[in-house]
This record gives structure tokens, sequence and C-alpha cells, in this order.
């Protein structure tokens, strides 16, 4: 079993990450938090003695197959450097680093110890993008020409600065948008309105290397309370839809029906939708983390995996910095 120590016992970790973990085939062997109580509560729950109260004390101790972190990007980038030097595998909570420089840093120490880092871009995994993903690759889809997307949050959330905004939300769009068209993203520009102080909207403009066009709503002026997800990819004579990872339309090429008597429900022609039954005791994991660890497990064991690694993490990095310097100059920036 993958003996696996985990670094930052806070609000991601313990609800979202760390219950999804333990259904993998690993050993939770060694937590680590500053916050004493967060760390006493988290492994009292798993049962795990080796309890340390810096990350950096963890990594020292030894005894490891592999690390995973949800601790902010700071730490990420010195605790994702320093388990590579030890040669353990890595898992990091998005962002891998406050910079793109940091991130490509850690990129180069993974293919250095040869071992994988992997980056937190759960969306992926979601099961409508997952869904999305494998009909956009599919040869019936043919090229896909156009993104649209929408991704609010709120403002509470980011009071103060939208470095984290940016940091922590924007960001998984960054690998999203490539990720859906297939293809990196050359050049981006961002339009922004200020409603108030803390109240952010961005229209912003991606180009992709395929040329296709993609275009996202992003802003910090919406509640949480409600659907903030939205994304729609287009290719010729057809779409499909993901709204709030919950629900995916494809949109093909079917006939009018309403002056044909016979209409009905072509397979091949009208549109499909998939909705989970979220009221079945199946333990789904909708919005991707079991999934995406399972792809970490993998990698950290030598298996055939299609993480996102510390490359693409890199890569969000540097479109991310480019939308910034947007947001400053209105110009188009380049990753
Ligand atoms: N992918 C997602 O959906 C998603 C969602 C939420 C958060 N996140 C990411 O997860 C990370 C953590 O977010 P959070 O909301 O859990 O934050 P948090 O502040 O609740 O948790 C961070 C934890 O790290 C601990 N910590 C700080 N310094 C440490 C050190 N030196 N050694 C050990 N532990 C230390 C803190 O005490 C805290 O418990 C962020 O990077 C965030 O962007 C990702």
């Amino acid at each position: 079993m993958l003996k696996v120590g985990w670094i930052g016992c806070g609000t991601h970790a313990a609800e979202m990450l760390l219950p999804q973990l333990v259904r993998l085939p690993v050993r939770l062997s060694a937590l680590a938090d500053v916050d004493a109580a967060r760390l006493a509560t988290v492994a009292d729950r798993y049962g795990v003695a080796r309890r340390f109260t810096d990350g950096g004390e963890l990594l020292a101790a030894g005894g490891l197959d592999a690390v995973g972190m949800a601790v902010g990007p700071h730490r990420h980038a010195v605790f994702a450097a320093e388990a590579l030097r030890r040669g353990l595998a890595v898992f990091v909570e998005k962002p891998p680093a406050p910079t793109a420089r940091e991130a490509e840093e850690i990129a180069a120490l993974a293919t250095k110890a040869g071992r994988p880092c992997v980056v937190g871009f759960m969306k992926r995994y979601s099961t409508a993008n997952r869904i999305a993903g494998n009909l956009l690759r599919a040869p019936a889809f043919g090229p896909a020409v156009s993104l649209l997307g929408e991704y609010m949050t709120a403002p509470g959330y980011f009071a103060g600065s939208y470095e984290s905004f940016l940091l922590h939300h924007a960001v998984h769009a960054m690998d999203l948008v490539p990720w859906l068209l297939g293809a990196p993203v050359t050049g981006v520009r961002a339009r922004k309105c200020e409603l108030a102080p803390g109240k952010l909207l961005l229209h912003v403009g991606f180009e992709v290397e395929s040329g296709a066009l993609a275009t996202v709503v992003m802003g910090t002026h919406q509640s949480r309370g409600t659907p903030m997800e939205w994304w729609q990819v287009m290719g010729d004579h057809r779409r499909v839809e993901m709204r709030n990872v919950h629900e995916v339309r494809y949109f093909r090429d079917p006939a009018f029906k309403s002056s044909d008597p016979q209409a009905t429900l072509d397979d091949l022609r009208d549109t499909l939708v998939w909705e989970p039954n979220l009221t079945a005791a199946a333990n789904e994991d909708h919005k991707g983390y079991c999934a995406l660890l399972a792809a970490f497990v993998r990698a950290a064991t030598d298996e055939a995996s299609d993480a996102p690694t510390i490359a693409d993490g890199a890569r969000a990095m540097r479109v991310l910095e480019a939308m910034a310097r947007s947001m400053a100059s209105g110009e188009t920036e380049r990753p």
C-alpha cells in the first residue's frame, strides 16, 4: 500500500480531499498542520499516530512514498520542491505556487527526480466535464471552434485583494479552457469592470493554438448560493453544454419537428442529456476529487495516469499571469 503523508488539515483537505483519498489503496501514514486543534481533529478521525506541527518536519521524518498538500500557494512551492528532492510522489492543490516561475522550478525538479507531481485541477474529472471531454475528443465531434464559459464567485470570499481570486479561483479556468479545446492558450485579453471595491467583472478572450475562439466571463459579484459554472463548446452543427457540473446537453443536427406529424426523437440527431440521480445511495464523485486522487495514486505507483502534471500547472500559471497583465494593459498578452 502506498504510504501517504498529508500537509495541511484545513477546510479543503478535511472536507473534500482526505475523505476521498482514504477510499483509495493508500495508507494515510502521517499528517501535519501548524494548527494543533485541526491536526488533532483530522488525525483522530483517521487514527493517524505520526503527527507534525509543520510540513517540513513531516518531510524530514521520512518513511513515506508520497505526499499530498493543501496549504496555499507559497507553502505549496516550498513543500512540493522539498518532497521531490526527497524522491516522493507529490499531489499539490492548485495553485501549485504563487508564480509561474516557481511552478516551472517545481516542474524542473519533478523531471530531474523522475517523480510525478500532480496538480489539483479536479475540474477535468467532474462527471459532466469528463463526459464533455470524451464527446469533444471523439472523431464525430470534429474540430472545436469556440468555447463560452461563465465562472463566477462572490465578493466576500475575496475581500481586499483580487490576488486570491486569481490564484484560488480563476486558475481553474486557465487549465480547463485549453483542456476542453485540446490546444494551448497563445493569447489572453481581459476587459474589466469594477462594480464596487471587491466586486470585479472580467470578460476574457482566449486565443488558442488551434485557432478556436474562447470567451469566459469571470467575476466576484455573484452569490455562492447560486450555480456558478457554465461551459459550452461548439463544433460544426454540434455543441456540448455543461451546467454547474451536474448537467450535460449534447446538441446535434435534428430535423424540425413542428410540421411533421410523425415527429419523434432520433438517437443519432436529437439532443442527448445527462443528469445524475442525486438520490441514489451511491458514492458518486460529481466534483471529481476522488477521480483526481485516484489518478494521482496511479501516477505515484508508476501506472498509466492522465493526472494533470506540474507542467500543466506551470502552463496554467503562465496564462493566469498573462491575464493579470492584460487586466492592467487592456491589450492581448502572451503566456
Ligand atoms: N480544488 C478545489 O476545489 C479547492 C477548493 C478549496 C481550496 N483549494 C486549495 O487548497 C488550498 C488550501 O485551501 P483551504 O481552503 O483548505 O485553506 P485553509 O487555510 O483552510 O487550510 C490550510 C491549512 O494549512 C495549514 N498550514 C499552514 N502552514 C502550514 C505549515 N507550514 N505546515 C503544515 N500546515 C500548515 C493551516 O493551518 C491550515 O489548516 C489552497 O491552495 C486552495 O486554493 C482547492
